[in-house]
């Protein structure tokens, strides 16, 4: 029944309409509408929440550059939002701007109140202010770049700030909130952004938070005190319980989804959400989100994709050319959710070849083709007296496949839902060599057994297409065409609880390639504008710089969730022997190293770990380098190489070493 069912609630970050939203928004957008579905095909009684954080100064900046007034410039970006989300496939029960008056009225009345309890209090604030994040850093939370103080998320230069202000009392809550992290281990996810949150925030003590700004206009004034606006990360919080109509007569929603099960985070804002917000939440009497997962970025070239550095990839395009269906599926296996991983056009190709025209595609076109040949296009019945043993494996995984999907899901990882479907795609194919039912069909005797293996697989392509759903919208509904599959209920969850629910008799109707093989050398030429190896020359050298960048501050990895190994065996790994090191004049940071590589020669690597080694101590010792690595130029030495380390658990980097007795030169791998 309705009233029975259980609730889920999700939200995206509302996101800013400063500029038009990237691949990375839709990342985030599909992640929670991906997630939407499969709770919803599982029964629960879902809502979805998404929508735009509009005020700020960023946004009053760029109207202004624009010329036109901030709400004009907000509602085209909010025009095309709601655009690109419709092209995506994306179902949100509701989008929340934070300009509507039921949003604004609601803040008014939550800022009230924290004042009026004394939560919230009036004083003189000078700090250093980062405008394109809206945030206020503290001295020793201040990074520095070239002499210049700098937003340790953005890398941007900060402004000294100074102003009257309203200030939220966090220091009163955080034992309390030390207190429920620690006892809420799932509160927020991955683990590790927990103890991020606990060393670098929480642990070391919290500053009150500066939570008004009389210096920016395009914002929710504070109704008792006008000219003050509300800070705009307090604005933007409040959109989870406001959208809900929280603190209004019409409080239903709230009532029934409160407290969200999952607010899904990039990392660089999961600050806000687990610190500020559930003292928010806290401060009115609330229960917090039971989930706050904090996924990593989609990059670009190893870098973060930027409007100012150019290199920004837009969905549309893609969409344009593939549909969409092979961008959500690519956005959600590409990369672990939590992890960072980089959008390249080559290994979107490569995965819609691989994955979806060879491995999906051809299964389902091999299925009906065969059921097609063998028995005129109808399923025939199961036949008791055709043992197939061959098949009882794989029967077994299919049965256990929505499981072991669901155990994914729970922990909001996508991308291994997915690999454990292709695993059993994987298997189906396999199924089809050894059976050969192509031999089978030339033995009449054998008829019965080449009709249960036909069945088993058009079974198992029924399973997969129940489980692709949420991550694929529109393919499923061509793949049961194709399987004869009209009736609804053998399209649900609920008829994924046993194996062998297709009834004999089905017409089959074999129809185009779901995925046509692409040639991804042309497609390449086609995305890019440009000739791939021209394209591929330019990214390669600030790469290689990047690479160092990250080297030395070993960044979280951003590795693909597999690579071939023949990928592997592309890195040429070689022991080399320091036989001299020595620290590279003005720098802080980096080595200069010769290495000896035996009888393939010396080489000159520089390497940021000046901070880690005393050059001396390097002397006589052997290393591991990459060695066909594409030169770079650091602080004007050309380095011929990167030299292996790892991070220990106290920040201290360690060089990878190498057993004794192998040759200067010699290959690792
Ligand atoms: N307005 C704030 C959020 C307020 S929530 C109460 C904001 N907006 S934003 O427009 O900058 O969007 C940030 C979110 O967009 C990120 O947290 C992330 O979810 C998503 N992403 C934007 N670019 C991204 C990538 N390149 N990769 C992955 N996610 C990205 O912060």
């Amino acid at each position: 029944m309705e009233e029975n069912r259980k609730t889920f609630y999700i939200t995206t970050p509302i996101y800013y309409p400063s500029g038009n939203m990237t691949i990375g928004h839709t990342y985030t957008t599909v992640a929670a509408d991906t997630m939407t579905r499969f709770r919803r095909m599982q029964g629960y009684d879902t809502y979805f929440l998404t929508g735009t954080d509009e005020h700020g100064q960023k946004i009053e900046k760029k109207a202004a550059e624009a010329g036109v007034s901030p709400i004009e410039y907000v509602d085209k970006i909010v025009a095309e939002t709601k655009e690109l989300w419709k092209l995506m496939d994306i179902e949100y029960d509701d989008f929340i701007r934070t300009t509507e008056e039921r949003h604004i009225r609601i803040v008014q009345k939550i800022f009230r109140r924290f004042y009026e309890q004394g939560d919230i209090y009036k004083a003189e604030y000078e700090g250093m202010y980062c405008t394109p994040c809206e945030s206020f850093w503290t001295p020793t939370q201040l990074a520095e770049k070239d002499g210049v103080k700098v937003c340790p998320d953005c890398g941007r230069p900060c402004q000294p700030m100074r102003e009257e202000s309203y200030f939220f009392r966090m220091s009163k809550y955080q034992d309390w909130l030390i207190d429920y992290i620690e006892t809420h281990p799932d509160f927020i996810q991955p683990a590790k952004r927990a103890n991020e949150m606990l060393t670098n925030f929480l642990r070391p003590g919290l500053q009150d938070l500066c939570v008004s700004r009389t210096s920016v206009k395009w914002g929710i004034p504070v109704d008792f005190d006008e000219k003050h606006t509300v800070y705009v990360w307090i604005d933007a919080l409040s959109n989870y319980i406001t959208a809900l109509g929280y603190g209004t007569e019409h409080d239903e929603l709230f009532r029934k989804y409160w407290p969200a099960d999952i607010h899904l985070v990039g990392k660089e804002i999961v600050r806000f959400h687990t610190i500020y917000w559930p003292i928010m939440l806290h401060a009115l009497g609330l229960p917090l989100p039971k989930q706050v997962f904090g996924h990593g970025w989609l990059l670009f070239g190893a870098d973060r994709m930027s409007k100012s550095k150019g290199n920004v990839v837009y969905p549309q395009p893609i969409v344009a050319r593939y549909g969409v269906d092979p961008l959500r599926y690519y956005l959600m296996r590409e990369m672990p959710f939590g992890a960072d991983g980089n959008y390249t056009n080559e290994s979107f190709l490569t995965r819609m070849n691989a994955d979806l025209a060879n491995d999906l595609g051809n299964l389902i076109s091999r299925t009906v083709a065969m059921i097609e040949k063998y028995f005129g296009g109808i399923l025939p019945a199961w036949d008791v007296s055709a043992e197939d043993n061959t098949g009882n494996d794989l029967r077994k995984h299919c049965a256990e496949l929505p499981a072991l999907v669901d155990a994914q899901m729970d922990r909001l990882q996508f991308s291994q839902a997915l690999a454990e479907i292709w695993k059993v795609i994987g298997e189906c194919n396999k199924y089809i060599d050894l059976t050969q039912p192509w031999i089978l069909g030339k033995d009449p005797e054998k008829k019965g057994l080449l009709g249960n293996v036909l069945l088993t697989l058009a079974e198992c392509v029924r399973f997969v297409a129940v489980l692709i759903q949420p991550f694929m919208p529109s393919t499923p509904a061509r793949i049961f065409t194709q399987l004869g599959v009209t009736d609804e209920s053998l399209k649900t969850w609920e008829s994924l609880k046993c194996f062998g629910m297709l009834p004999d008799g089905i017409r089959v109707c074999k129809g185009e390639a779901l995925f046509p093989r692409i040639d991804v050398n042309k497609e390449l030429e086609a995305l890019s504008g440009k000739p791939e190896a021209e394209k591929q020359e330019k990214a390669a050298a600030p790469k290689a710089e990047k690479k160092e960048k990250k080297e030395a501050k070993h960044d979280e990895p951003e590795f693909p969730a597999e690579i071939a190994i023949d990928d592997f065996y592309k890195c040429k790994i070689q022991a080399a022997r320091v036989k001299a090191c020595e620290k590279v004049e003005k720098s802080s940071k980096l080595l200069k190293f010769t290495l000896s590589l035996g009888d393939d020669g010396e080489r000159t690597v520089v390497s940021g770990i000046q901070k880690y080694y005393d050059p001396a101590e390097l002397v006589g010792r052997q290393v591991a380098v990459i060695t066909n690595l594409k030169t770079a130029k650091l602080a004007g030495i050309e380095s011929q190489g990167m030299i292996l380390s790892a991070m220990d658990k106290n920040g201290n980097l360690k060089l990878v070493s190498i057993e004794e007795g192998v040759e200067d030169g010699a290959i690792i791998g």
